[in-house]
Parts: structure tokens; C-alpha cells; sequence
């Protein structure tokens, strides 16, 4: 198994800060869509808060907002209203399960990249702001190779690519990593496989990946760790409460912990960089 790799932005640690800690921002992220990152977000997010982190959500899967649903919240305002400047970003956080801070996305905006770049920097910089408050910055991004993916992944300094053993998930991430890879010149991935029958499963889907991505692409892709099928996912989406919360003893919560601790033990790692600068690399990105 190759083990977990250290942050992207270690190649830019010369630009950190030097005292500061830097928030880790993970964006969850996949090829084909419905393959459980709302779900993983929202349980990881809960997680890393019983080991006491301090853990935002931005929910920037534009148009199809669902982490306020699983965790039964009703936001008033979303990201759409720092936009067009009515409000903060600071004043639209919400507080969800266990104390996780939650920047819920709007139903307005189709994609990040049509906001223009006045609205990027004024998002820059109360991002910045708010970054002394939190250790992880979980982006949930929608599905596919669109613009929104695309800005928010390179925003991260960890891609979690989400996959599943159907051949077409597994053909989507790889078409995901490839654009990441050649377009814009991403070159570290994470992998975590959802809804298998057994960790061989996971790993199987893992090797078969990385067969083709080690033969048609520069890059390097990270086995994470692996979440089995469960169907009480859908019980705890219908309770709208934390899955890990309901059935802490399950296999899938027994994942999503070892997950946790696999993203802790990487917080010793000096080479982060700052959210900051993460995010101003955004503002050079080329459109998608
Ligand atoms: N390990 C699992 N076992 C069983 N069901 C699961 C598992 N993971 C996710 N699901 C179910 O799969 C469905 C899709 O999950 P989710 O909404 O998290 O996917 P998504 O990748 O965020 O989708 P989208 O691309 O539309 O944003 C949900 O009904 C969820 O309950
Ligand atoms: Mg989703």
C-alpha cells in the first residue's frame, strides 16, 4: 500500500508564514458524481471534531447545496450573499453537528468561475480572515471536470479523488486526475474508494487506477483508505444526522476514523503552506 503523501503546498513552503500554522484544505472531489463525498465530508468533518480540530465545511457545489441537508440545517444565507456583497463570509457560517462550522453553498451560482475577479479577491481575502479559525478547511465540490472543480482543487492542498469499483467512476476519476495533470499541472492525487465489499476490493480498484495512471500520466496517487457499502448510509441521510454518529460501531465508521487519524498524523508535516497564498493561486488560475 503506498502510504499517505505529505501536503502539495509542501512545494511552495518557503512562502509560509513562519510561526503559522496553516490550516490543512482538502477538497473532496470526483469524476462521476453520487459517489459519496457529500456523505464523507460531512462524517470526516464530524470525526476530526471528536478529536477535537477545529473543522470547516464550504459546501461549493454550486447549484446542488446538500451538506446543510445532511446535516439538517436551513441556512438563510449562503455563499451567493457574500457575492453580491450583502453579506460576510463570517456572517453566513453555520454551526452544525458537534460544532462543525459549516459556509453553505448557494443555489444560484453554477459554477465559481463565473464570478468575476473582484468577487475572487473580496472571497480571498475574508477567507484569509477566518483562516486562524479553523485547522481544516473541507471543500465539498460537485462532480466532474466543470470550472468549480477545477478552481477549488487547486486551491487544496490535498485532492481527495472519491471512486467507487463501477468501471465508469473509476474511468471519470481517471479522466479528472488527467485533466488536473496535463491542464493544469496538478501532479500529487489522494485516492479513497467508497462503497466496496472489503478493503481487497478497495485496494484492487486502487491498483487498477494507478496501472493506468502510472503508464499515461505524471502523477502520484495515494491510497487513503476505503469505505465499505453500508446501506444505513441512506438512514442517516433521511435522519439528516452524522452516519458516524448513529452507528459509531459500523465497518464505514471504522473507515472514516482510520481516515481521521491518517489525516492528523500528517499534521506534523512542516511544509504547509499558507491558506492564503493557496488561495491567490486562484486568482492567476486559468478559467476552466
Ligand atoms: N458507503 C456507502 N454505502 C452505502 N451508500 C452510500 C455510501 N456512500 C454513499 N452512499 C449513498 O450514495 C448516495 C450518494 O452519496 P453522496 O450524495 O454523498 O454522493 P456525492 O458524490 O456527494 O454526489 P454528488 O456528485 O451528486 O454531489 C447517497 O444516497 C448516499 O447515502
Ligand atoms: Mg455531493
Amino acid at each position: 500500500m503506498t502510504p499517505v503523501h505529505s501536503p502539495k503546498a509542501s512545494s511552495t513552503s518557503s512562502a509560509s508564514r513562519p510561526g503559522h500554522k496553516a490550516p490543512h484544505v482538502i477538497a473532496i472531489t470526483s469524476g462521476k458524481g453520487g459517489v459519496g463525498k457529500t456523505n464523507l465530508t460531512a462524517n470526516l468533518a464530524w470525526q476530526l471534531r471528536q478529536l477535537r480540530r477545529r473543522v470547516m465545511i464550504l459546501d461549493a457545489d454550486f447549484g446542488l447545496a446538500n451538506i446543510d441537508i445532511l446535516y439538517g440545517l436551513n441556512p438563510k444565507h449562503n455563499v451567493s450573499h457574500v457575492l453580491s456583497g450583502e453579506k460576510t463570509l463570517s456572517d453566513i457560517i453555520l454551526k452544525g453537528p458537534a460544532g462543525v462550522q459549516v459556509l453553505p453553498a448557494s443555489s444560484g451560482v453554477s459554477a465559481i468561475s463565473d464570478i468575476t475577479e473582484g468577487q475572487k479577491v473580496m472571497l480571498l481575502q475574508q477567507m484569509e480572515e477566518l483562516e486562524a479559525s479553523f485547522d481544516y478547511l473541507l471543500i465539498d465540490t460537485g462532480a466532474g471536470i466543470g470550472g468549480n472543480v477545477i478552481y477549488f482543487s487547486l486551491a487544496a492542498q490535498t485532492i481527495l479523488v472519491v471512486v467507487t469499483p463501477e468501471p465508469t467512476s473509476m474511468a471519470d476519476a481517471y479522466a479528472l486526475i488527467k485533466v488536473l495533470s496535463k491542464e493544469y499541472h496538478q501532479s500529487e492525487f489522494t485516492l479513497m474508494v467508497n462503497d466496496v465489499a472489503s478493503e481487497a476490493e478497495a485496494l484492487d480498484v486502487f491498483k487498477h487506477l494507478t496501472t493506468v495512471t502510472d503508464r499515461f500520466l505524471n502523477v502520484s496517487v495515494n491510497y487513503l483508505g476505503f469505505l465499505p457499502r453500508d446501506v444505513r448510509m441512506r438512514e442517516a441521510v433521511r435522519a439528516q444526522r452524522p452516519f458516524m454518529e448513529m452507528f459509531p460501531k459500523s465497518a464505514a465508521s471504522a473507515g472514516i476514523k482510520k481516515v481521521a487519524h491518517q489525516l492528523i498524523a500528517m499534521e506534523n508535516d512542516p511544509m504547509k503552506s499558507d491558506l492564503g497564498l493557496l488561495w491567490r493561486n486562484l486568482l492567476v488560475a486559468p478559467a476552466a
